[in-house]
Parts: C-alpha cells; structure tokens; sequence
C-alpha cells in the first residue's frame, strides 16, 4: 500500500510499504478513505519530536471501512463505517475505566513505555503515528491501517453523514470541546483563546455552545481570525501582531482579565520581540524543548481565580514559567492529550442534529501521493490553508 511516511524534519515522503496484517485477535484492519494533517503532525515534521524513526507512518486522525477483523472483534463487522480515536486505549485499564482514555496503562508495550516513564515518571497511552516513546504504530496518512483494540475505540458512523462531516470527531472536534470544558464556564464568563487554527476554532466553537458571554480569538493569520469571526457576533478577535495581547485582554475585560484563558497553539508559539528570540535560540541549542510564550501570557492575563487549559501540546522542560502568578492568583490549570473515546458518541449526536458541521474548516482535500505538499502548505498558511484532507483512494 500506499502511506506517508517519515524521513526526517520537512521530509515527509509517500512511499511503497507492506499492507497491515492482523496482529492480535482484537485488532481490524480499516480502508482509509479520509485522513487529516494536524497541528501536532507539524511538530513531527518540524522535528521536535523525539524517538521517530526513519520510514515510520505518520498521521493520527483517519477514518474509513473495516475490511478484516480479528478472531474476537464482536461489534464491528466487514464493511462498518468507523472514525478511529487518535489515542490507542484498551477499555479495561484503572484510566480506561475512568474515562481518562490518553492515559491508558495498556497500549504503550514495552520498551517504549519504559522510555517514556523515565521522561514523565509514567507511560500515558500509545498514539497512532507519533513516535516510538508513543508506542511507534503506524499511523493512518496510508491507503490502510491497524486498529488495536478495535471493540473500544472506533465509532461506527451512521448513514447519511459524510466524511468531512465526522471526520475530525477522530482528533480535533474532541480536542476542542474538552479544551473548553476544561475551562469550567460559568453563565458570563468571557474565554480568550489563543491560536485560530483547526483546534482553536473548535475551541472557540465549543466555548460558546458551553455558554461563554464572549470569546476572544487571538493569531495573527487573518483568514484564520476571520473564521472565528464569523463564528458568532460574540466572538472579539486580537491581531498580535497589531496589539500587544495582554494589553488588549486586559482593555477587553475591564481591567480583570478573562475567566479563563485556552491554549491552542502549544511548543511552538510563535514570540514576538526579545522574549521570541530567546525561545527560539535556547529551543535551536536544546536549552529547553518547548517555547512556551503562550503559556506564559496566559497565565499572567487570566483573572484571579481563573482558569488556564491547555489544548496545544507540551513535550518536554519549559523555561521562564511564571509559577509565581499562577500561584499567587490561584489559578487552576487543566491540560491533557484529549479523552477522545470520552466524547464520540455526544458530538456525533451534535454533528447529526446539525448543531454543529465541523466540515467549514477544510480548505484543502488532495490525494495521498500530494501529502508533501499538504505538509507545506499547513505549515507556512500557504494559499489560505486551514486544514488539510488527505484522500488515499481518491481516483
Ligand atoms: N491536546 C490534544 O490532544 C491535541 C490534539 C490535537 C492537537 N493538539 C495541539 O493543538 C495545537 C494546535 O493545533 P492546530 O492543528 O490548530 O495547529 P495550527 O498550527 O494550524 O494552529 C496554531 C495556530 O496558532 C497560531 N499562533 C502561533 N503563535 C501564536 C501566538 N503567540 N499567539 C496566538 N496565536 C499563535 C498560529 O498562527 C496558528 O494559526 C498544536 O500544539 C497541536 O499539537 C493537541
Ligand atoms: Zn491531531
Ligand atoms: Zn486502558
């Protein structure tokens, strides 16, 4: 078959390898025939993240039909149509049966669990396609793949949906949701959400159907705030690159600061001024993994008491973090790789009701074989580019 694969940093190419085969009585085998890039795949491509290996398959968000299916897979048959979860869960763990579904005990084997406990003092769920310290399985930008534990984690998607619409219930759509329900919303709070690309705009989204008073979308891509505008008459968007953040938030809430403040744009934030040039050059040299300039705005623009939620991924040791405010304003802060699992099944009801069409986002569907130029053009915001779908059987 055909997949995407992974040669080092911007070197992503489509190539020749062995069809999936059953491994585990428990796993099926699904036809791809939609997969998306993430904003977590370009921290792969830009090479900032550990323990990939040349050759590996990438990509984490991925839907299509079962086509085989192990010895003791009961609910899905030949010819179901399934979104996949990103994280690899195994249903009957302490954190499985918690519904801490990315944290699973069982998914990440040996020895890459052990890899990565000596990193986080503990092994969270493996995830398809991003990296051996992940669990090193291959990830879904291919013509098939293998699901693990195939009873637990795909949703079957019922007739009459199509792929753009359910898509991103894989990653991105959770992501989010549960990004702003972490950030506890209260009738009038006002949530400022920094980052407006694909998990911003679902983060933005979901805030207001959680009943935030008001959203404030801050980037600096203006087709990008532009989305978000559009969202709703309650969205107010900041252009960083026009205003200084804080400064802006602080005018925007009368001085007190939003209630809680969401991250959707994770370790590599884009800086600005002497603070950005110290981040990039200490991340350059590997003085510190993560450049957490968002991070730090957060925390020192959310009201007292608020709250701080991180969607945008973290991975290693963080500088110049002002534990001290977060502390002093007793702020609570609430971050995770999302419990997908958790959310399938109640934002699929919202996809079906038509209270929300995730589909608005994508700007670009290409075939497989132009996955490399989908990986440029997301990256730079090329030619307008929100999202990329990929189409491996697209003829
Ligand atoms: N928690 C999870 O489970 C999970 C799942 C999916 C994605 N993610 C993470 O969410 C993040 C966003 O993903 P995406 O697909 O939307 O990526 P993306 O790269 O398309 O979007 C990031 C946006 O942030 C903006 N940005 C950069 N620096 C900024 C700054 N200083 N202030 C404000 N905005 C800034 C960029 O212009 C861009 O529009 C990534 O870190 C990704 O890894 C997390
Ligand atoms: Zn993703
Ligand atoms: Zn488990």
């Amino acid at each position: 078959m055909k997949a995407v694969c992974w040669h080092g940093a911007m070197d992503m190419r489509v190539e020749t390898v062995p069809d999936p085969k059953i491994l585990n009585p428990q796993d099926a085998i699904i036809k791809i025939t939609s997969t998306a890039i993430c904003g977590s795949d370009l921290h792969i491509y830009n090479g900032f993240i550990p323990t990939m290996q040349s050759g590996d398959i990438i990509g984490h968000e991925f839907m299509g039909e079962v086509v085989e299916t192990g010895s003791e897979v009961k609910k899905l048959r030949k010819g179901d149509r399934v979104v996949v979860p990103f994280p690899i869960s195994c249903g009957q763990c302490f954190f499985c049966q918690r519904d801490l579904w990315s944290l699973c005990d069982n998914s990440n084997p040996n020895p890459n669990a052990g890899m990565i406990e000596k990193l986080y003092g503990h092994s969270p769920a493996a995830l398809y396609g991003y990296s051996h310290l992940f669990g090193g399985y291959a990830g879904g930008q291919a013509e098939y793949a293998r699901v693990p534990f195939a009873d637990v984690g795909p949703i079957k998607i019922p007739e009459g949906l199509r792929d753009d619409q359910v898509l991103f219930l894989s990653d991105i759509l959770p992501t989010g949701y549960m990004a702003a329900e972490n950030c506890n919303i209260q009738p009038g709070d006002i949530v400022a959400v920094w980052g407006c690309g694909p998990v911003g705009q679902f983060a933005i989204q979901s805030a207001l159907l959680l009943g935030a008073e008001r959203v404030i979308a801050i980037d600096r891509i203006p087709e990008r705030l532009n989305l978000a505008q559009q969202l709703s008459d309650r969205v107010q968007i900041v252009n960083y690159e026009e205003i200084e953040t804080g400064e802006a938030l602080k005018e925007m809430t009368g001085g007190r600061g939003p209630d809680a403040c969401l991250d959707a744009v994770g370790l590599e934030a884009h800086g600005m001024g002497l603070e950005g040039f110290y981040d990039k050059v200490k991340q350059t040299v590997r003085l510190e993994t993560d450049r957490p300039n968002v991070l730090r705005q957060a925390i020192v623009a959310c009201r007292k008491g608020g709250t701080v939620s991180l969607a945008g991924v973290y991975g290693g040791f963080l500088d110049k973090i002002p534990m001290g405010a977060a502390f002093n304003k007793g702020l609570t802060l609430k971050m995770g790789q999302t419990h997908v699992h958790k959310y399938l099944q109640p934002l699929l009801n919202r996809i079906q009701t038509g209270e929300i069409d995730p589909s608005y986002i994508i700007t670009h569907r290409l075939p497989l074989e132009e996955a490399p130029h989908g990986y440029d053009i997301f990256k730079h915001k090329k030619d307008n580019c929100v999202k990329v779908v990929l189409k491996p059987h697209m003829s």
